[in-house]
């Protein structure tokens, strides 16, 4: 359990949870959330224990978004001085597999958040969206970036002109999100799905983590010559040796992520 007063904390069986929680605002993240939501990610990200991390918010809303009210007064200078997304930007530097378990709500800011998951699973009851142009303004976590490159760039100009909400089977369509789930089920499958990705040699996940990612910004030569770098260094590892040796020996391997 953590001291957070915006988000809750817990980890069981290597299955850390980060849970958002400003229910009256329907988890409205605003900026002390980004600074606790880092500090949670990162502690995971170096802790032994953790072996994969669920991230969540509650039954009527994931994120409806950036809170409102503390930006409202903003200006170009003050954010610029402000600096917030270098946070967001951490986001991007945890090595361990996020899972994020999506029910009611999912808008703006909540949904670039949400995007920060590796794997998403999302009730059925659940909306996307980016309305921020309903504001005045636009997406700027990443929100315009990433839809883009998951649905394509007509069918994301489509959604963030309109900034109407999708549902959970339209995301599922689009490739943005990965299962869509009962509500009473989906943090419990995210669970069963962190555990099992928990269960893989911890730095096969890690390091295909990475190269996914890198294949999403190089050109096919580049990212096959990253991969074949990480599957060299594989080969340093004792949990190679250990997964062929198991091979060989017909019994389950035992993996010890080093
Ligand atoms: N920021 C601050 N407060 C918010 C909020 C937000 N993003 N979303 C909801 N709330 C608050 C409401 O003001 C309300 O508070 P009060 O009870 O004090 O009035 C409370 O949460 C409950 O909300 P509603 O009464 O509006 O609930 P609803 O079920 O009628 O509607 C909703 C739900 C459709 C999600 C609606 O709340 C809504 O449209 N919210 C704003 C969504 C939005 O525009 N998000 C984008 C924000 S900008 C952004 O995220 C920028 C970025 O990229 C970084």
């Amino acid at each position: 359990m953590s001291n957070y007063e915006t988000i809750i904390t817990s980890v069981e069986d290597g299955i850390a949870l980060i849970q958002l929680n400003r229910p009256r605002v329907l988890n409205a993240i605003n900026r002390p959330m980004v600074t606790e939501l880092l500090d949670a990610f990162e502690g995971f990200d170096r802790n032994d224990e953790v072996k994969a991390i669920v991230l969540t918010g509650n039954e009527r809303a994931f994120a409806a978004g950036a809170d409102i009210d503390e930006m409202k007064e903003d200006d170009s200078v003050s954010l610029e001085l402000l600096n917030q997304f270098k946070e967001w930007d951490r986001l991007a530097t945890i090595k361990k597999p996020i899972i994020g378990a999506v029910n009611g709500y999912c808008f703006g800011g909540g949904f670039e958040l949400a995007l920060c998951a590796d794997i998403l699973f999302a009730a059925e009851n659940a909306q996307f969206g980016f309305p921020e142009i309903k504001l005045g303004v636009m997406p700027g976590a990443g929100g315009t970036v990433k839809l883009t490159k998951l649905m394509g760039q007509k069918k994301a100009l489509e959604w963030l002109w309109l900034g109407d909400p999708m549902t959970a089977g339209e995301a599922l369509q689009y490739g943005v999100i990965n299962r869509v789930i009962a509500p009473e089920l989906v943090l419990e499958e995210a669970k069963k799905y962190a555990k099992q990705v928990a269960s893989r040699a911890p730095l096969s996940v890690r390091l295909i983590k990475e190269t996914v990612y890198k294949s999403i910004d190089y050109s096919t030569y580049e990212g096959m010559q990253f991969e074949r770098k990480n599957f060299y260094l594989l080969f340093s590892s004792q949990d190679q040796k250990e997964g062929m040796k198991a091979f060989v020996e017909k019994r389950p391997a035992e993996f010890k992520g080093k």
